[in-house]
């Protein structure tokens, strides 16, 4: 019989003379009894607590459950923190530190003595972040999302984060509010712990996290102060424990079929934009290639059967009282669109956990047959604008606007945007198509949130409310609107975007998948000559390291030398 495999924290804890003192002493110095290093499975519990991140200001709290499971399961649980990524607060975007992020995630873990991993994550960036760096080392890992917040309600009616933020901001502009109710609204729209309560980035990776099988079931949708919140940490906890017993890494459970299930469930959900570009950074961390045709084709005939907003009506809390995201696994599991043999977490197979589920509120969660809204997975659009992709979300567009032909008003950047959008003269109408560059990911940098431009108030005081918008930008998840994102390669690293000059036509046709600049082959390479290269130079530090070497959005926005994994070896002695 082969002998058990020595745990990687038993080459700190295991060891003898000099180096296990150093080890094991100062870790005793808050208590820790002997028996704690005896070989038990040590479990680290990666938190992204910060005051600075107020979607995650709570984790202390859940921290505390998984710690209990852990101990019940006769772990060792060690919290440490890392970056965490507040998506309200931090500028020019949290998306320039991902990256930055999941490298602290994986040296975390694989520079200390941890035998498996429980992420804690919330606000939009800290769950790619957290399962980028994991995924690179390739421990047993169980993902515990921090849950949405509770409803808010407005003078009678739900108001979404984000969602109403874009609404009512444009009331405001168009001077159908005052400022008095919009700060009124401000205090009602968030008022409990948790993310964003909407289908923003945050619910939907969380989605993601659940439909990949990292998390256990009902961890989308369980408010944060819900109590079952605590219980899903405290079995996280248990469960780590017996994965790390099983000898079960990360890659068992992140497979292609995993991101597939992911992808299909996207969809059905009507998530977030940014899903794109977090599961393939964090596919091809796993040596999974995943692209944006995947998107595509696996997207295709899929249709959202959540009425959520921003596409819909309701909120996360209304989406956990229904029955959460196993219903809608299930309902994918029937209409034959399921890898169902994908191994989740809990050791159970995603048509095990799910096959069962309820549906108990069906104005919220419809059915495959009868659905929301019909074939709404992400479109990946290409033409001579977008050689390497871009794109829509169907779900959140007008349908009158997804064939269009328009004339371009060019916004050279975001600071001419903001210059120019309130201007009476500017030369728009709502035929048009409002193009935004030098927002992606060299050029803003970090390819911030902005390509949901506001319309200007001259169009909105007569109560047009969506237009068509490109960009190489990226958009809230919790944003709405026929706006093209993603645009690759951006302008400022050579795009054709950066050629479109005032009045071109543009024509946007999702149906056939296609963005075309209606300016000849032999124009385009004129102005191309013309212009000066795109260049964009930062002097020292993070921001230098992340502008040279970013990947454009479809492969993923992470630094080239990051994709891939390296394993959990365990480093040299530090003495
Ligand atoms: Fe944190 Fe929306 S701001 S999830």
């Amino acid at each position: 019989m082969a002998a058990p495999k020595r745990r990687r924290s038993q080459e700190w804890f295991g060891r003898e003379g000099k180096m296990g003192f150093i080890y094991r002493s100062w870790m005793k110095n808050r208590g820790i009894p002997q028996d704690q290093f005896d070989g038990r499975p040590v479990i680290g519990i990666c938190n992204t607590y910060s005051e600075l991140t107020p979607c995650n200001s709570h984790f202390r709290t859940l921290a505390e459950h998984v710690k209990n499971g852990v101990l019940e399961a006769g772990g060792f649980p060690l919290e440490f923190p890392v970056m965490s990524l507040g998506e309200t607060l931090l500028r020019p975007t949290a998306m320039l530190y991902r990256n930055l992020a999941s490298m602290d995630v994986e040296e975390s873990i694989r520079g200390n003595p941890l035998d498996g991993v429980v992420l804690l994550m919330g606000c939009d960036k800290t769950t790619p972040s957290l399962l980028m760096g994991a995924a690179s080392c390739d421990i047993p890992t169980i993902g515990v999302s921090g849950g949405p917040m509770l409803s808010s309600w407005y003078r009678g009616q739900r108001i979404g984060s984000g969602t109403n933020t874009w609404s009512l901001s444009e009331q405001l502009r168009a001077g159908e509010i005052t400022q008095d109710e919009f700060h009124e609204a401000e205090s009602c729209m968030h008022r409990s712990h948790g993310h964003c309560m909407v289908m923003g980035t945050a619910s939907t990776m969380a989605s993601m996290v659940e439909a990949l099988g990292v998390g256990l079931p009902g961890n989308a949708a369980y408010p944060a102060v819900d109590a079952r919140r605590n219980v899903i940490a405290r079995l996280a906890g248990r469960r780590i424990v017996e994965l790390v017993n099983q000898d079960l890494p990360l890659s068992k459970l992140l497979t292609r079929e995993a991101f597939e299930n992911a992808i299909r469930v996207n969809a059905a959900i009507g998530g977030s934009t940014n899903a794109v570009i977090h599961l393939i950074a964090i596919a091809r961390r796993m040596g999974v290639e995943l692209g944006l045709d995947d998107w595509d084709r696996l997207g295709r005939g899929v249709n959202t059967i959540l009425n959520l907003m921003p596409s819909g009506e309701y909120l996360m809390e209304d989406f956990c009282y229904a029955g959460g995201l196993p219903v809608v696994i299930r309902e994918l599991g029937e209409a034959g669109l399921l890898q169902r043999d994908a191994l989740t977490a809990n050791g159970k197979t995603i048509w095990e956990n799910c096959r069962d589920a309820r549906n108990d509120g069906p104005h919220v969660i419809m059915s495959h047959a009868k659905p929301f809204k019909h074939d709404t997975g992400i479109a990946v659009l290409r033409g001579n604008l977008c050689p390497d992709g871009a794109i829509i979300k169907p779900s959140a567009a007008t349908p009158a606007l997804m064939q269009h032909k328009g004339r371009a008003v060019v916004f050279e950047d975001i600071d001419d945007f903001h210059a120019r959008i309130d201007d009476e003269h500017l030369d728009i109408d709502e035929s048009c198509v409002m193009v935004l560059r030098n927002c992606g990911p060299k050029g803003y940098p970090g390819m911030a949130e902005v390509g949901n431009m506001p319309l200007p108030p001259k169009i909105l005081k007569r109560g047009i409310t969506d237009m068509v918008r490109i960009s190489d930008a990226r958009m809230s998840g919790t944003a709405y609107g026929t706006v093209v994102l993603h645009m690759a390669p951006e302008a400022a690293a050579g795009g054709p975007l950066g050629l479109i000059e005032n009045g071109d036509l543009i024509e946007l046709d999702v149906a056939n998948r296609r963005l075309q600049l209606h300016v000849s082959d032999a124009e385009l390479a004129r102005r191309r000559a013309a212009k000066k290269p795109a260049k964009v130079h930062m002097e020292r530090g993070y921001w230098k390291l992340y502008v040279e070497h970013v990947n454009q959005a479809n492969d993923g926005c992470d630094l080239d030398f990051l994709v891939g994994k390296s394993g959990a070896g365990v480093p040299r002695d530090n003495h």
